[in-house]
């Protein structure tokens, strides 16, 4: 019989990896990822696809699942008493929890519908959570400029042809898999690991022309394939969601990469550092992995805006430290 989530939670518990205001929010968001999932499901049928017809803090269309997936997040997280703050890509601010409700040691910063372009035509889309500690005091945007490095766990929900709830509490990453007949999430696999090498990589191609060089040559020498410069052929794949991309690097290994462009220059890269690249990173260094913006480690990056954005290379240590090298010749 595989483990449920509820026994997982219990036994980290009584080993003291983790603490119940942990255990209880870990569990929250399993119970509120069921829900964006019945609505997911649904499609058309529920009334939740197109937008919303508003946009967030990011200038970006809202559609009407972005909007309900965050209301879904916050009522299910909020009652907990392990938090003390959310922060999430919808909300224009840090939401405090209200005083109606137990004050926990927790903050929560999250996407709750990542790829939303995937939304409308039934593609993979997923819900992606970090956890860390609270500071004291009263919760503004700046409690959560916590470097990724401090998380005290991470992970992200993939609702797709089988949805996939994947975390880490430090202690390596967890795969468990929704199974509707009983309502359960149950344990599919306990120690994810990235190989080393690939021969896959995940970036928007289209977007080769507003690289910088150094990226730029990087992707080229990679479609030389076996008669380029690193000698072997590679495979491609894009799905537009980051948790489908960073759950294929979790699974069976590949690089994904969302690097800066010159379309608007003055911004990193396209993803956030505190909703989608630090909790991605975390998995992947749990998962024997690398992340970094090019330069630096994603998890020390010192944040410094709520809805802040930085570049991302991700997945297969030989190919991070690759990319790294090419940016490192360029300087
Ligand atoms: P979101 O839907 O939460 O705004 O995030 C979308 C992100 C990310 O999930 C994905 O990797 C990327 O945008 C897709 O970008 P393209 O539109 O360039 O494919
Ligand atoms: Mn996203
Ligand atoms: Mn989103």
């Amino acid at each position: 019989m595989p483990v449920t989530l509820n026994q997982y939670l219990f036994e980290l518990k009584q080993k003291g990896l983790i603490d119940h205001q942990l255990s209880r929010l870990l569990d929250a968001v399993a119970n509120l990822s069921k829900e964006i999932r019945e609505k997911v499901t649904l499609g058309a049928l529920g009334g939740v696809l197109g937008l919303a017809g508003t946009e967030n803090v990011q200038g970006e269309d809202q559609k009407k699942l972005d909007v309900l997936s965050n209301e879904i997040f916050v009522k299910g997280v909020q009652w907990t008493g392990s938090l003390a703050g959310m922060a999430s890509e919808e909300m224009d601010h840090a939401l405090p929890v209200s005083k109606e409700y137990p004050r926990g040691k927790y903050l929560i910063a999250f996407d709750p519908l990542d790829g939303s372009s995937n939304i409308d035509i039934n593609a993979p889309i997923g819900t992606i959570f970090s956890i860390s500690k609270a500071p004291e005091g009263e919760i503004t945007d700046e409690s959560f400029l916590i470097p990724g490095r401090e998380q005290v766990a991470a992970g992200y929900v993939m609702y797709s042809p089988q949805t996939i709830m994947t975390f880490s509490v430090g202690k390596g990453v967890v795969m468990f898999t929704f199974n509707p007949a009983t309502g359960q999430y149950l344990l599919t696999n306990e120690k994810v690991s990235v190989p080393v090498s690939t021969a896959e990589f995940a970036i928007n191609m289209s977007n080769l022309r507003h690289w910088a060089t150094p990226v730029r040559n990087y992707v080229r020498d990679l479609l030389k394939g076996a008669d380029g410069p690193i000698g072997k052929n590679y495979n491609m794949r894009w799905v537009a969601a980051m948790v489908a991309e960073v759950h294929r690097v979790l699974t069976r290994g590949g690089i994904f990469m969302y690097p800066w462009d010159n379309r608007q220059p003055e911004r990193p890269g396209k993803l956030r550092l505190l909703y989608e690249a630090n909790p991605m990173a975390f998995l992947s260094e749990q998962a024997g992995a690398q992340a970094t913006n090019g330069t630096q480690r994603i998890l020390d990056l010192q944040p410094e805006k709520l809805h802040q954005r930085v570049a991302v290379f991700l997945g297969a240590k030989e190919e991070v430290e690759r990319v790294k090298q090419y940016v490192e010749k360029a300087k």
